[in-house]
């Protein structure tokens, strides 16, 4: 693990509730083109039973539920069968239970969703079609990384956002080891756009990347000015 579990908890304990990221409307759009029953092809279609499927979709590392929350307003809209919200920390996990209750428009979804304090190694992703994640693969070590994107099956539609290295010199902190950077007691992995891409190349093919500042996502950090470089990519699992 980069940063302790007490740490993410810590975290959570005080920003209990924040706005879907820009990148959860970014997915939102590529899941409509390809889950919407209504979108996708009309009966007459041969392909149509082939290709349509309710999916079970897995926000990984999903903090306090900024994004499920998203996903929850359109579970009916995009055939979506069932929402995981995974997390390693209780009090990430307990916050997106809050969120998801009170904010979330259609009530009956959330009977549709699991809460599960796990970390991404143990989880069993089998069930698994839609695999989101933002932010979370600069949160978890090298050797996390491959025990996770290994552990998905063939066909998983996989999204994430995550900070790329533009250069050696725009990154804020310390080196720790190669690709790990540390600032204010919190580590992250940063790669180069390049090198992020063939890591996850072995594990998928890549359908559709965007690299950008995304300048909306500092309100992660609140109170500080930080508008990272970051990648946006869209792959079906090998
Ligand atoms: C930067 S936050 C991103 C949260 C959320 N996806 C968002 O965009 O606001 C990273 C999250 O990953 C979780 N996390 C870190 N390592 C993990 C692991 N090994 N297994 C599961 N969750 C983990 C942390 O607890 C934290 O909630």
């Amino acid at each position: 693990m980069l940063n302790t579990t007490e740490s993410w908890n810590t975290f959570y304990e005080s920003h209990p509730h924040m706005q879907p990221s820009t990148f959860s409307y970014w997915v939102l759009g590529n899941l409509y083109q390809t889950f919407s029953r209504k979108l996708a092809s009309d009966e007459t279609n041969p392909y149509y039973k082939d290709k349509f499927k309710l999916a079970n979709l897995v926000d990984v590392g999903c903090g306090n539920g900024r994004d499920s929350l998203l996903f929850t307003n359109h579970m009916h809209d995009l055939d979506i069968r069932s929402l995981t919200c995974l997390d390693s920390s209780s009090e990430a996990i307990e916050a997106t239970k809050v969120n998801l209750n009170a904010f979330s428009r259609e009530k009956h979804a959330v009977e549709h969703c699991s809460f599960v304090v796990e970390d991404v190694c143990k989880f069993d992703f089998s069930s698994t079609d839609v695999c989101y994640c933002r932010f979370f693969l600069h949160a978890i070590s090298e050797d996390d990384f491959h025990a996770f994107l290994g552990s998905l099956n063939h066909g998983t539609t996989f999204f994430a956002e995550t900070r790329v290295l533009e250069s050696s010199f725009d990154i804020l902190g310390n080196k720790v080891v190669p690709g790990v950077y540390e600032y204010e007691n919190h580590k992250r992995r940063i790669l180069t756009v390049d090198v992020l891409l063939a890591e996850l190349e072995k594990y998928m093919f890549i359908c559709q990347t965007e690299t950008g500042t995304y300048s909306s996502s500092s309100t992660i950090i609140e109170g500080r000015k930080d508008n990272p470089n970051l990648l946006r990519v869209y792959g079906i699992v090998k």
